[in-house]
């Protein structure tokens, strides 16, 4: 990205036209509103999962189909939220509606194997070139699991983490990710910050935190555990991180940390849980030429059945295999769970889904750059296949510091206001990233990059 002068954005009119916005969609979204009155009295704070909760009330869905939802008003949206990265596939793809449905005829759950957990394991370990599968079913799960499997091997108890990375609901990682800028420590010992109450900290402190792009303090820090006696048993880390926008690896990078960690005897753990199928058939793991010892794998792997999996090379899965680790589930390898994951992998995430994709992308980050430059926006488009993202930041953001420090975070709400108001469905958060599906075509690619344009005019005029 060029360093350059960029034009001062007016923060009232900032405010104005979020005041405008958050309006709109209040009036677009009345049924929403009626429906969160009725959901809180049920469901806690109205929602499933906190990640759904939204002021003044969260958007309600009704349906979906291909790139398209509606929500519960019939506004009908084009997706790019795509379930937090889950639906590459598209929403009610055939092929999946299929298999699933043929499937339900058959029964669907019998916690005993069937075939298609074989196939799914077999095309997978295709795709990672890692040898042993596991299912489980969620991204926490998978990440729980490896983890485990990563302490047995090694016989070690620490965890080595990237500062402000996501890998799931558990304590062992809900540990330093969105704390208060103040408190995260110095960069070269950060502290281990629980993530919401209820997390001992006895269990915190078992994970240490290491910036993004940056092996050499990684290296540091680890040496430093070793001479303290409590060496590391895994470092679970995302190739890109897909949480604080998309932040990719510097040239190098992971090659060093796959270095490091061989050598310290340390597994090395790529969490795919949003990278995995979504931006090439082997993940971040083919698309950046690195191969670890174990991933995890959620999200669009299921198709939009929960579905998770666990892949490693055959000395790390050995503790499995011999019993050593229980790595078990009553719903692990759920067969209407395969048998969608199956129809995905073998029938819509092709090769030519993945140049369909890459080419969606290059469209839109393209356009969105060229509407930052028009404008002399602070910013930058940066994605990878089905991921990108608009990071409003005079600076490259390279880890979850610069981040904090330079993303403008009032910018990110409004854009996702215009987003919400011109028939573009992303994720609430500004942390968040689109995702593209296979059913996404250049006009729907357009209209967001239209909305985006419109938001730029509008803050310039
Ligand atoms: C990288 C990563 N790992 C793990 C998880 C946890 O997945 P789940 O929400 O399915 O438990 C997430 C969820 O966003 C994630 O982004």
């Amino acid at each position: 990205m060029a360093t350059a002068t960029y034009a001062q954005i007016d923060r009232g009119r900032i405010a104005e036209l979020t005041a405008r916005e958050a309006q709109r969609l209040d009036e677009r979204t009345a049924g929403s509103g009626r429906m969160y009155e009725r959901a809180t009295k049920a469901l806690s704070g109205g929602v499933a999962s906190s990640y759904q909760l939204r002021d003044p009330w969260p958007i309600y869905l009704e349906r979906g189909e291909g790139a398209h939802v509606w929500d519960v008003d019939g506004n009908e949206m084009i997706d790019f939220h795509n379930g937090f990265g889950s639906m590459v596939q598209g929403h009610a793809h055939p092929a999946i509606s299929r298999a699933v449905n043929e499937r339900i005829e058959l029964g669907t759950h019998f916690a005993a194997p069937t075939e298609d957990a074989i196939v799914v394991a077999e095309e997978l370990q295709r795709r990672w070139g890692l040898p042993q599968w596991r299912y489980t079913n969620s991204g926490s799960e998978s990440t729980m699991d490896a983890i485990r499997i990563a302490r047995a091997k090694t016989g070690r108890e620490t965890i080595v983490k990237i500062f402000g990375s996501y890998h799931g609901h558990h304590d062992y990682v809900m540990v330093s990710i969105g704390v208060p800028y103040g408190q995260i420590g110095d960069r070269e010992n950060y502290a281990s910050l629980p993530y919401g109450a209820g997390i001992p900290q006895s269990v915190a402190d078992m994970t240490i935190a290491v910036p993004f792009n940056d092996a050499g303090a990684m290296e540091r820090r680890i040496e430093r555990l070793v001479a303290e006696g409590r060496p590391p048993a895994c470092v679970i880390m995302e190739a890109a991180m897909m949480n604080l926008g998309i932040v990719l690896p510097e040239p190098g990078y992971l090659e060093a940390v796959r270095e490091l960690t061989r050598k310290h005897g340390i597994v090395l753990i790529f969490d795919e849980v949003k990278t995995g199928l979504c931006i090439a058939p082997g993940g971040a793991t083919e698309r950046f030429g690195v191969q670890p010892d174990m991933v995890t794998l959620a999200k669009a792997l299921g198709g939009g059945l929960p579905l998770g999996a666990i892949g490693g090379t055959d000395e790390v899965m050995e503790v499995v295999r011999d019993g050593t680790v229980f790595q078990v589930g009553t719903y692990n390898g759920n067969p209407l769970g395969v048998a969608a994951a199956r129809a995905s992998l073998l029938e819509v995430m092709t090769p030519d889904a993945y140049t369909h994709l890459d080419a969606l992308n290059e469209h839109m980050l393209t356009r969105c750059q060229a509407v930052i430059d028009k404008h002399g926006l602070a910013g930058y488009a940066v994605g990878v296949a089905s991921k990108g993202t608009v990071t409003f930041s005079p600076t490259k953001i390279v880890d979850y510091e610069s981040f904090k420090a330079n993303q403008d975070g009032e910018l990110a709400d409004l854009a996702w206001l215009y987003n919400m108001n011109r028939g573009v469905f992303m994720t609430p958060g500004r942390e968040e990233e689109w995702t593209l599906s296979v059913r996404h075509t250049i006009e729907d690619c357009d209209r967001f990059v239209d909305a985006f344009e419109e938001l730029a005019d509008d803050l310039m005029a």
